[in-house]
């Protein structure tokens, strides 16, 4: 076992010293490791760069974040085992500090950390009053003391990862945290420390906690309500003596009525036998949509396909939906200006976008595969003028609505966050200053072979053209009013993507649409 294994603070500063890691990823546990916790520590490991291996998982039973009649004394400690585990799942550091290596002045001498009331009045931070202050301090204690790059945190502890996150950004802390799923064992259960109390009998009546709300979010999808005091009862008529239920804001956890939200957590805390469970699911209409709006020559589409293959996402591409009714009046030979024959036309037009095996997007029209054919030069030379048509227009943006009836999709345009998807989850206007798309139309035509005598006066065209864009009368470029600004100055291709994968997590649980990097 290639572990090291350090416990004071002394030891702590030594290894730092001998090491002089420039990059940490640290999962913080209370011991007791168990699939949950290997997988955060896998994830960490994913995440290091052969060159950056310090993969530090703490082991401290955190006093402070135990109540007076809660179960600190007999929490299971077993460093061997844990080490073993650790070290398995890819931990080169362990450090299991005592309190006084935390606080080597003792118990009067740290500030603490007290959660907003918003944050804390909530779900399991209501009956456990000092919980999240104790969880708190011991974090930001540990982080101040380790400078971590990455902090790794699961979702099943959902309140302690709002907490945590909103904390570490409100304080400038310089470490980005991760989440990864809640790990369930094969019957469903969720892995928890605790589970160890459970009793053979216990842990029969402990999996009607993930069935019950499970069918609860498969209803949900269907229904689009949540009776949940129906839920209330089932649990308890499965003896589940339920301490809360409830359905909040994932962000802000206050509690919302979940048909008028694209996402909402429903969350349980439940005593089974002697053993407190908690658990949760989220409720969603639909599987997520982002919509990127943004002026031309912003560099919207390069990395609008990127950020939808890394998730997983259909890429709506508008562009290739103008293309598509393109295609199609050639084919017709239809006359551009007869109105009449391109309505009818598009009385047949059933386009679908379909993600192949390969991740690869086919562009599927009335059953036929005509992703290569669209890219023609003769389609290129006239979807301008077909996309400037109203009619066109309108019945695309009906079928946009329609393709993202079902979610899982990313489109691009100029009116996406506006006209055609007004509840995307996330929406982006990404923007560059009209000089730095100046130089980069220059940089673009200069690869091209061509010429580029003034860049201030390609800067002035783009002006205007942004000014045209914003100011017509069809689908008018306009950013939606709860659209994140993202402005791509200065910034790589990569580095558009990665903050565009930044927002999406912010509004989107791993649990519901996981990312993986590996
Ligand atoms: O989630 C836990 O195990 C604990 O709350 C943590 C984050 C290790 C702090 O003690």
């Amino acid at each position: 076992m290639n572990l090291t294994i350090l416990k004071t603070l002394t030891d702590l500063e030594d290894w730092r010293n001998q090491i002089q890691p420039d990059h940490m990823n640290f999962v913080p546990t209370m011991g007791c490791l168990h699939q949950g916790h290997e997988a955060l520590i896998k994830e960490a490991k994913a995440f290091s760069k052969p060159k950056y291996s310090n993969i530090l998982v703490s082991i401290f039973v955190n006093p402070l974040q135990f109540g007076e009649n809660e179960d600190f004394k007999q929490y299971p400690r077993d460093l061997e085992n844990d080490c073993e585990k650790a070290s398995k799942a890819g931990a080169t550091v362990i450090w299991a500090p005592s309190f006084e290596d935390i606080f080597p002045n003792g118990k009067d001498s740290y500030f603490t950390i007290n959660v907003p009331k918003n944050l804390n009045n909530k779900l399991c931070g209501a009956l456990r009053n000092q919980h999240f202050d104790g969880v708190a301090t011991i974090v930001i204690r540990m982080l101040s003391i380790l400078r971590p790059t990455h902090l790794f945190l699961g979702e099943k502890d959902w309140q302690q990862l709002v907490i945590l996150k909103q904390l570490i950004n409100e304080l400038n802390i310089q470490t980005k945290v991760h989440s990864i799923p809640t790990i369930r064992d094969t019957d469903g259960l969720a892995y928890s420390s605790r589970n160890i109390y459970l009793s053979k009998e216990d842990r029969k009546k402990a999996l009607m906690l993930p069935n019950i709300l499970k069918k609860a979010a498969q209803d949900y999808q269907e229904n689009n309500s949540i009776n949940l005091q129906e839920v209330k009862n089932s649990l308890e008529k499965n003896n589940l003596n339920v301490e809360y239920i409830e359905t909040v804001n994932p962000k802000t956890l206050t509690s919302i009525d979940s048909q008028k939200s694209q996402i909402c957590l429903l969350a349980a805390a439940v005593k089974c036998g002697k053993t407190r469970l908690i658990d949760h699911t989220f409720l969603l209409k639909q599987h997520p949509i982002v919509a990127i709006d943004g002026p031309a020559g912003a560099g919207k589409s390069t990395v609008t396909k990127k950020f939808a293959e890394k998730l997983g996402l259909i890429y709506l591409d508008t562009g290739a939906m103008y293309r598509a009714v393109t295609w199609m009046i050639q084919e017709k030979k239809i006359n551009h200006n007869n109105k009449n024959e391109i309505e009818l036309a598009l009385n047949d037009f059933n386009l679908d976008l379909q993600l192949s095996d390969s991740g690869k997007q086919t562009v599927i029209l009335n059953d036929q595969d005509i992703t290569n054919e669209i890219r023609s030069p003769q389609v290129t030379s006239e979807v301008s003028n077909i996309a400037a048509k109203t009619l066109v227009r309108e019945k695309l943006t009906l079928q946009q609505k329609e393709i993202g009836k079902r979610g899982g999709l990313v489109a691009e345009g100029r009116d996406i966050g506006t006209a055609v998807f007004p509840n995307a989850q996330l929406k982006v206007f990404l923007t560059a200053t009209p000089r730095e798309r100046a130089r980069r139309r220059a940089i673009d035509m200069k690869e091209k072979g061509f010429s580029v005598s003034n860049i201030s006066k390609l800067e002035t065209e783009i002006k205007e053209r942004d000014l045209k864009d914003s100011t017509r009368e069809i689908a008018p470029l306009c950013k939606a009013k709860d659209s994140k600004l993202l402005i791509t100055d200065g910034m790589t291709i990569e580095e558009v993507v990665d903050s565009l994968i930044d927002m999406f997590r912010e509004e989107i649980p791993q649990e519901v649409w996981p990312i993986k990097f590996h």
